[in-house]
C-alpha cells in the first residue's frame, strides 16, 4: 500500500488488518491446576465467552459453559455440591460431563438437558482447555508437551506465577517470537545468535544473549553475574510456548523454565501467564534456586511490561516493512494462521518446516559499540 506525493514519491501506508473474530483452535492453559481445586467453581472469561471451572469429588477439574441452560445463571457464581456444579439461580446440577444431574424441585430432569463441556488436560500442576470453533475432539499430536522439570524434586516449584490481562490482540505477543532488535531497544539485553524453526504446530526460537552492561546496575560484590544465556523457545500450538533457559555465570551454568502462555478474552483483550522453575545444582542448593527463581520472574515480570509498554500505544500492522536483520515476520504469521482456519483449510506453506537464522553480525557489532560508547559517557561523567 503506497500514496504518491506531489514530488513522485512513494510513500508506505500502514495497513491495520481486521483483527479476526474467532479465537485460535488449540490448548490453552489457563492457571495452575491447584488453585482451581479448592472445592469451589471458578469464573474463567475467554474465548469470547465464560467457563466454569470446578473439581469433582475425586480432585478431577472439568470446565464447563458457565451459563446455565436453565435460564442463564452464572455457574461460576454456584456451589460444588458433590460431583456437580449447582446453578446460583435454582439449583440446577451439572455434572462434568454436562449433563444436567439433578433439580432438586423437579419430578423430573429434562433428559436431554445438557451443556457444552470443554476438554481439559491436567498436566505439569497447570491446567488447559482446548477450544476449536468447529467443536472437533483435541488431535494427540497436539497435545502440550511435558515440561521434565515441573513437580520434579530437583527443581523449585511454579514461581513468580502471574497472570496479567493485556489490552491488545494477541498477535503482537506472538511477533515476539522472531523480533530480534526489539530485545536490544526494549529488554536491555542483545542476541548474539538468533535463529528461528517453523515445523506443525511448533514454532521455535533459539537464541543466545548478553547484557548491557550500560543499564543494568553495577554488580554488588559477591554477588553472581549473569554473562548471558542461551535460550530454546518453542510454542506448542498458538498459545504455550516453553522457554528453556541456561544462564551463565562467572564459573558455571544455571538451568530454568520459563512458561510463556496464553488465552484470549476477546478479540482485543487476552491474558498472559508466566512463570518460571529453577533447577537446583552443586551451585544452587534450594535456598538460593528459589531466590534466584524469585529474581528471575522479577526480572521476567519486567521484561513483559516493557512489551505491554510498547503494545498500549503501538498500532496494529499487518505489512511491517522490513530490514534484512529482522525476523520472518510475514513466515511467522503464516504459521499463526493455522491456528483460526478450519482444520481442512490448513495448507501446507503454514505448516512446512521453516528455517532461519539472522546475521547478526552488524547488529552486534552496533549494539557492542552503542553500549561502549554509553559507558564512556556515564564514565567520564562520575569521572
Ligand atoms: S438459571 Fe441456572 S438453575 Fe435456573
Ligand atoms: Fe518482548
Amino acid at each position: 500500500m503506497t500514496t504518491v506525493t506531489n514530488d513522485g514519491d512513494e510513500i508506505r501506508e500502514i495497513d491495520g488488518g481486521a483483527v479476526p473474530q474467532r479465537f485460535a483452535r488449540g490448548w490453552h492453559c489457563i492457571g495452575l491446576s491447584r488453585d482451581f481445586n479448592d472445592g469451589n467453581p471458578h469464573p474463567v472469561n475467554a474465548f469470547g465467552t465464560k467457563l466454569v471451572v470446578f473439581a469433582d469429588s475425586e480432585g478431577k477439574l472439568n470446565v464447563l459453559d458457565a451459563y446455565c441452560r436453565h435460564m442463564g445463571g452464572d455457574l461460576s457464581q454456584g456451589t460444588v455440591k458433590g460431583d456437580s456444579v449447582a446453578c446460583p439461580f435454582h439449583d440446577w446440577r451439572w455434572g462434568g460431563n454436562g449433563k444436567c444431574t439433578g433439580i432438586p424441585y423437579a419430578r423430573r430432569v429434562p433428559p436431554l438437558a445438557r451443556t457444552r463441556t470443554w476438554p481439559v488436560l491436567d498436566q505439569d500442576g497447570l491446567l488447559f482447555v482446548y477450544h476449536d470453533p468447529e467443536g472437533n475432539p483435541p488431535p494427540a499430536e497436539v497435545t502440550p508437551p511435558r515440561i521434565p522439570g515441573a513437580l520434579a524434586d530437583d527443581w523449585t516449584d511454579w514461581k513468580g506465577f502471574k497472570q496479567t490481562v493485556v489490552h491488545t490482540n494477541v498477535r503482537e505477543l506472538i511477533d515476539n517470537n522472531v523480533d530480534m532488535a526489539h530485545f536490544f531497544y526494549v529488554h536491555g539485553s542483545f542476541p548474539t545468535f538468533f535463529r528461528n524453526v517453523f515445523e506443525g504446530h511448533v514454532a521455535a526460537q533459539y537464541m543466545n544473549g548478553v547484557a548491557r552492561d550500560d543499564i543494568r546496575p553495577p554488580a554488588r560484590p559477591g554477588e553472581p553475574r549473569v554473562l548471558g544465556n542461551s535460550s530454546a523457545a518453542a510454542y506448542y500450538g498458538p498459545a504455550f510456548m516453553i522457554d528453556e533457559l541456561t544462564y551463565h555465570y562467572d564459573g558455571f551454568d544455571t538451568e530454568a523454565v520459563l512458561l510463556n502462555c496464553h488465552y484470549p478474552i476477546d478479540a482485543d483483550t487476552f491474558v498472559l501467564t508466566y512463570g518460571v522453575i529453577v533447577r537446583y545444582s552443586e551451585h544452587l542448593d534450594p535456598g538460593a534456586a528459589a531466590k534466584l527463581a524469585d529474581g528471575m520472574s522479577t526480572f521476567i515480570n519486567k521484561g513483559f511490561e516493557q512489551d505491554v509498554e510498547i503494545w498500549r500505544t503501538k498500532t496494529r500492522i499487518d505489512n511491517p516493512l522490513l530490514c534484512e536483520e529482522d525476523g520472518p515476520v510475514y513466515q511467522l504469521r503464516r504459521w499463526y494462521q493455522q491456528f483460526y482456519v478450519d482444520a481442512a483449510d490448513v495448507t501446507p506453506d503454514m505448516t512446512d518446516r521453516f528455517e532461519f537464522e539472522l546475521d547478526t553480525t552488524k547488529p552486534v557489532a552496533s549494539w557492542q559499540r552503542e553500549v561502549e560508547e554509553n559507558l564512556a559517557r556515564r564514565s567520564a561523567r562520575q569521572g
